[in-house]
């Protein structure tokens, strides 16, 4: 067996004594004699499954009683639509702070139902820099506030005491790239929802966390699939779920307890990503493209400023086994994510292999 240090942005590495204990567990769950694909959603093995990632979720992140979990499908994608249809339902206003595609696109779908307005961006910059608002920027009308927490794309995030001041409007937050990657508290958001492919499992399965307040107040015409309401009565068990997906995140779940739960990740991740970024600040090949303050801990993109030779060092970081470091197809050069998943070794081979690539180019 030859692992590689994927340094994909998502679907992303898992914990290799996940993928290892799925693996033992594949052909006969606990003694069912199946395994978690071919078990039905209503059977007690699946219940106890499907309660134990929800329980895990909420002591990992700290989640207060008055917040339901909630997993659901589509992607993270899927509720780029749902957030509005459940939430526009008093001014039909909602308020986006535009740090990059994945909140543009959230602002877009949410356009379709209301009047969603960019607030904030920092398109001007391309994304390099978190825009800094003031409760006076928000419609004091508003039905909520959308952030996206850490922009996958550009290596942006929203720090933990640097959650915008939205009063008593609910904020919104795309939590995917940074779940479980550092502590947040979450009673100052109304909703926090994560896309499960980068920290906690397979793609497919979204995990929410919403306030029970800010739930059944769903526009009329909201499918029921997306109405929040449908899921929170059913325990997230309307319809058939993405079982394996959630069995998986439950294996992840217990992983990052086992390592000091998520305060124990934000410890190590500060120091993985601060190891990186020093290289960068110091190299004189390669450059980091985002203001220091605002820098992600899961997401790095970096660049060279030739073409030519960011083609040669992906091709030669994957031939080294440090794969996917392509940057996004919008921005160019190089990005590494280095998610909970991702050891520290991961990091210090790469880095490693930064400075032979300079040292042999320049
Ligand atoms: C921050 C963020 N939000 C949303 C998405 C979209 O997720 P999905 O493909 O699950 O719809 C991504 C995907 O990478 C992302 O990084």
């Amino acid at each position: 067996m030859n692992r590689v240090y994927n340094f994909s942005a998502g679907p992303s590495q898992l914990p290799e004594e996940v993928l290892q204990k799925a693996a033992d567990e594949m052909l006969d769950y606990e003694g069912t004699g199946m395994s978690v694909m071919e078990m039905s959603h209503r059977s007690k093995a699946f219940q106890g499954i499907i309660d134990h990632a929800s329980d895990m979720f909420r002591e990992l992140m700290h989640i207060p009683e008055n917040y339901e979990i909630l997993f659901l499908q589509g992607g993270a994608s899927q509720q780029f639509s749902a957030i509005p249809l459940n939430m526009m339902n008093k001014s039909g206003k909602a308020d986006y702070i535009v740090t990059g595609q994945w909140a543009k696109k959230a602002l877009a779908e949410a356009q379709r139902y209301g009047d969603a307005k960019a607030v904030a961006s920092s398109a001007d910059k391309t994304f390099t820099y978190i825009p800094k608002t003031t409760r006076e920027d928000f419609r004091d009308d508003a039905d909520y506030v959308y952030i996206c927490a850490n922009n996958t794309i550009y290596g942006t995030r929203f720090k933990p005491d640097e959650i915008p001041d939205t009063g008593d409007i609910p904020l919104v937050a795309d939590f995917s790239s940074l779940v479980l990657s550092e502590v947040f508290d979450i009673s100052k958001f109304g909703v926090v929802y994560a896309g499960a492919q980068k920290n906690m499992g397979p793609a497919g399965v979204v995990v929410a966390a919403i306030r029970k307040d800010l739930i059944g107040n769903a526009r009329e015409d909201t499918p029921t699939m997306l109405d929040w309401k449908t899921q929170a009565d059913a325990g997230s068990l309307y319809n058939t779920p993405p079982c394996y997906s959630i069995y998986i995140c439950g294996l992840v779940f217990d992983w990052v307890k086992e390592h000091g739960g998520v305060e124990g990740m934000e410890a190590i991740n500060k120091e993985k990503s601060q190891m990186l970024y020093d290289y960068l600040d110091n190299s004189k090949m390669f450059k980091g493209t985002v203001v220091p303050e605002d820098r992600s801990l899961m997401n790095v993109p970096f660049v060279i400023g030739d073409k030519d030779l960011e083609a040669k060092f992906v091709k030669e970081a994957e031939a080294a086994g440090l794969v996917n470091l392509k940057g996004h197809r919008t921005v160019g050069g190089m990005r590494a994510s280095i998610y909970n998943a991702m050891p520290k070794e991961g990091v210090e081979a790469l880095i490693a292999f930064m400075k032979k690539f300079e040292e042999e180019n320049s």
